[in-house]
C-alpha cells in the first residue's frame, strides 16, 4: 500500500484504516504454518478480527459518504454488503478447517479490497474531502 498511490485517498480517517486492514491481511501469509501446528484458536482469532474490523471500517465509510451527500452511495453500499457476506461465509467455513480456506481469503479479500478502493472509494473521495473541510 505504501508505494501505490492509487490506494491512497488522502483522507487520513480512511487511509489509516485501509492501512490497518492491509496489516491484518499480512497475518494470512503465515497461516499455512499455523495450520501445520493445528493452532485453530489463533486462526479463528485472525479471521474473526478481520471480519469485525471490516464491518467497523465499512460502516464508518458509509457514514461519511452519507454525511457528504455522495450520490452513488447505494451502489457503493451494495459492494460493501457483498464483501461482508463473503467474509461471513468464509468465517463459517472455518469450522471445516479446510486449508484452502485461508488461501481463498488471502487472495479474494486482498484483491477485492484493492479493486474496491481503486474503483469505488476513489469515486466518493472528493465528496468526502469537501464535506470534511466544511465540518
Ligand atoms: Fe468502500
Amino acid at each position: 500500500m505504501d508505494n501505490n498511490k492509487k490506494l491512497l485517498l488522502n483522507i487520513p480517517k480512511i487511509d489509516d484504516r485501509h492501512y490497518k486492514l492491509f496489516e491484518l491481511f499480512k497475518l494470512f501469509d503465515k497461516v499455512p504454518e499455523r495450520f501445520k501446528k493445528n493452532d485453530s484458536k489463533h486462526l479463528e482469532t485472525i479471521i474473526s478480527d478481520l471480519e469485525d474490523y471490516i464491518k467497523y471500517h465499512l460502516s464508518l465509510e458509509e457514514e461519511l459518504m452519507q454525511k457528504a451527500g455522495f450520490d452513488d452511495i447505494e451502489n457503493h453500499k451494495k459492494q460493501h454488503r457483498y464483501f461482508i457476506k463473503r467474509i461471513k461465509e468464509m468465517r463459517l467455513e472455518f469450522n471445516y478447517m479446510n486449508p484452502l480456506l485461508f488461501d481463498k481469503i488471502n487472495v479474494f479479500v486482498k484483491k477485492w479490497f484493492i479493486s474496491h478502493i481503486i474503483l469505488y472509494d476513489q469515486q466518493c473521495k472528493n465528496a468526502i474531502i469537501n464535506y470534511l473541510r466544511i465540518e
